[in-house]
């Protein structure tokens, strides 16, 4: 009964997308269990590059499901807008194929409009949002007034709540925000057509997850974001509100403990972060340049989601050891290797130092960072394009000290590495 869990070791965007493709080869459903369109997984296959928000990336192979699951927020319209998007490009998707918790929270105008309007209001202390209403939609599911996906099942009642939800917001946004208020009529006449569309889709996921893994089917866990941005233990408040982290898989699944498998951390090469808050190997100059790239190829460091340019750093291994501990990572894989070709030292942060004291490990959480300088250990670069090497053996001795140096660092096996986009540019490790 394996259950793989792909978590995102960093700030998100780590290449989670690429790695689920890689691991659904083998799967029967991929499920994704947390965070809403706020994500951006890239899946390239050949001279088509999918970017999916809300689906499971598993679901561009012929052979899988795709679940959502409990613990994400889905906006019914870029939901709708992704389905056809996948149907365009050849991508199957009907109720035999995907399936939505109806324990899902549902996001709304109401939510995106609140969300823009807190982030005004934040000023210089912004968290840099998506502004997609994840805060807003999680807020209210905790709140216990959020709308559920079941919702859509019986119309008449969603409506009278749906309407309730809008008008309330409405206040808020006019008394508290001083924004523009919603056309509450347009907008339950829309989501009155969303529920009709959604409803074939809505299931009892962690039934059916659990029958599957009794049966002995591999299922793949899809987490979005990534362990610093989780909103426990992140670098709060710069987080998002939903857990990436691997216990955040059984939580947003409906799903027990104790199954086989393994949970695997996805870490890019080197450090990205898009949006507000602490980076302690932030670069600027000519290597972050290189790392970003210059947004003229399709993997630049420029949001899938936003566009906004990453912040880029170098690799932090006093966060990737937090990362391990919180998740219990059993492996690991380590993406966008060929990035790092012509660099040269190749510096790893090993350490942080303060006032004459070092720190291996982070003394207290990691929402305060400010305060650390990195320690580094610097490594030997290589000059060899390594996006078409395919085995351990072919790899430079540098690359291969590399990988082994975050190894060592992390306490963690390396089982894959990424040298391009592609579904056949990975290194598996055995
Ligand atoms: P995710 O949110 O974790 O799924 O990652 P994103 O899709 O937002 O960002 C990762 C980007 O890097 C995407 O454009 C991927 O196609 C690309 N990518 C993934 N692995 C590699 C790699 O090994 N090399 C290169 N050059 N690009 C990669
Ligand atoms: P994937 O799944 C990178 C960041 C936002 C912001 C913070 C809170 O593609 O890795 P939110 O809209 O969630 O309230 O924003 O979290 N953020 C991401 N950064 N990758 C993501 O997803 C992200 N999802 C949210 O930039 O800093
Ligand atoms: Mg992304």
């Amino acid at each position: 009964m394996p259950l793989d869990i792909i978590i995102g070791a960093q700030w998100g965007d780590e290449g989670k997308g690429r790695m689920v493709d890689v691991l659904a080869a083998n799967a029967s459903i991929v499920a994704r269990f947390n965070g809403g369109d706020n994500a951006g997984h890239t899946v390239t296959v050949g001279d088509d590059i999918f970017k999916l928000h809300l689906i499971p990336s598993g679901v561009i192979h012929a052979h899988t499901i795709g679940v959502m699951g409990n613990g994400m927020v889905i906006n019914p319209v870029k939901l709708i807008e992704e389905m056809e998007q996948l149907r365009a490009a050849g991508v199957e998707i009907n109720p035999d194929r995907l399936k939505i918790s109806y324990a899902a929270h549902m996001i709304t105008p109401a939510h995106h409009a609140l969300d823009i309007a807190q982030e005004m209001v934040r000023g210089a202390e912004r968290i840099g949002t998506t502004g997609r209403g994840i805060g807003p939609a999680y807020t209210d599911k905790v709140d216990r007034g959020g709308l559920r996906m079941e919702e859509i099942l019986t119309p008449n009642d969603f409506v009278e709540r749906l309407g309730d939800h809008l008008e309330n917001t409405n206040r808020r946004l006019v008394e508290i925000y001083g924004a523009d208020q919603l056309d509450v009529s347009g907008i339950l006449q829309a989501y009155v057509e969303y529920g009709r569309i959604l409803a074939p889709y809505i299931t009892d996921v962690s039934a059916l997850l659990t029958d599957a893994l009794k049966r002995g089917e591999r299922v793949v866990a899809e987490g979005a974001q990534g362990t610093l941005l989780d909103l426990d233990h992140g670098t709060y408040p710069y987080v998002t509100s939903s857990s990436p982290t691997a216990p955040g898989a059984l939580l947003g699944l409906g799903l027990g403990l104790g199954y086989e498998g393994e949970i695997i951390g996805v870490t890019k090469s080197f450090q990205t972060r898009v949006g507000e808050g602490p980076f302690p190997t932030e670069l600027a100059g000519e290597v972050a340049d290189q790392l970003r790239g210059t947004g003229e190829q399709p993997w630049d460091e420029f949001g899938t989601t936003t566009r906004r340019p990453r912040r880029v750093g170098w690799l932090d291994t006093v966060l990737l050891r937090y990362a391990v501990r919180v998740n219990g990572f059993t492996a690991m894989a380590l993406t966008k290797l060929d990035i790092l070709t012509g660099i040269d030292p190749l510096r790893i942060a090993v350490a942080y130092r303060v006032a004459d004291r070092t720190y291996e490990n982070l003394p207290s959480g990691p929402k305060d960072l400010a305060p650390f300088e990195p320690v580094f250990d610097d490594l030997e670069g290589w000059e060899v394009d390594v996006s078409s090497i395919r085995t351990w053996s072919d790899l430079p001795g540098a690359a291969k000290q590399y990988i082994q140096s975050v190894e060592k660092y992390c306490g963690v096996k390396i089982r894959w590495v990424s040298v391009g986009p592609e579904r056949n540019q990975i290194i598996k490790i055995e």
